[in-house]
């Protein structure tokens, strides 16, 4: 049996995120540019959409880029927002062709008016897709995300639109960027590092964590296939007993 065929199509995870790490690393280990790694970075992005498309993942997290991010010297975070510009518009076909969604999640008034213009045409041009949901996080930080939401709600009390009483859960969820998303099922993150990174702290209450040694421009279907599979492998009890679940 092929690694694919041993994917149960029926028990996908439903919403799947990925921290993208290992490119500077990468690019270091062949003697290149940290950017030559962002680069290959790119290609990675363009397969694991793809397949998850394919596989019928319904929802895809990426982390293109963090707060933190922005501390990075110069010339990087320029090169970063480039390819982003380049990538978003080489890819606005293969989100069509596949019928994909694109969003981003994050302080988006902070990137480059280029990029916002060209991720926000991307954005609209894919807005009617049903295929999948592609969100990337841009300038995302999931602190600065509840810190927000914590401000709306307050606001709200304040101005008797909702209760201190009613606020729950599922209050906070739609006060948050990824409103629209289910909570994660699977988080993946490469290149060895065992973090989370200020991602999605609050949507991954549950999910199952998967961490490789893959350095991101290296994550092939096959690593995607094997990372699946080994979610479908784990017991899932959300706080209840082996018994419980069976
Ligand atoms: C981590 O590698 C990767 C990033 C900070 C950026 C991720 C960006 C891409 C994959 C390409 C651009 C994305 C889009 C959507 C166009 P690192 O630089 O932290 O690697 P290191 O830990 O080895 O230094």
């Amino acid at each position: 049996m092929s690694l694919v065929e041993k994917i149960q199509k029926d028990f996908l995870p439903k919403h799947l995120a990925i921290i993208m790490d290992g490119n500077g690393r990468w690019a270091k280990q062949k003697g290149k540019l940290r950017v030559f790694g962002h680069e290959n970075g790119t290609k990675s992005v363009r397969r694991i959409v793809e397949t998850s498309a394919e596989l019928g993942i319904k929802n895809l997290t990426l982390y293109a880029f963090s707060t933190e991010n922005w501390n990075r010297p110069r010339l990087e975070v320029e090169a970063l927002m480039r390819l982003l510009v380049s990538s978003l518009r080489k890819e606005l076909k293969i989100l069509l062709k596949n019928n994909i969604k694109l969003q981003a999640i994050g302080s988006l008034d902070t990137l480059p008016k280029k990029a916002k213009k060209e991720l926000f045409e991307v954005i609209e041009k894919t807005k009617d897709n049903t295929h999948m949901t592609l969100t990337l996080a841009l300038s995302y930080g999931s602190r600065e995300e509840l810190k927000n939401a914590v401000k709306e709600i307050c606001e709200k009390v304040k101005n008797n639109i909702i209760s201190l009483e009613s606020i729950d859960e599922s209050i906070i969820n739609q006060h948050l960027y990824t409103q629209n998303l289910p909570d994660v099922d699977l988080l993946i993150r490469t290149s060895g590092e065992h973090r989370i990174s200020n991602f999605l702290l609050w949507q991954i209450a549950y999910a199952e964590l998967y961490f490789t040694d893959v350095l991101w421009p290296d994550f092939s279907k096959e690593d995607l296939y094997e990372a699946l599979i080994n979610y479908q492998n784990r017991e899932r009890r959300f706080g209840k007993t082996s018994e419980q679940i069976n």
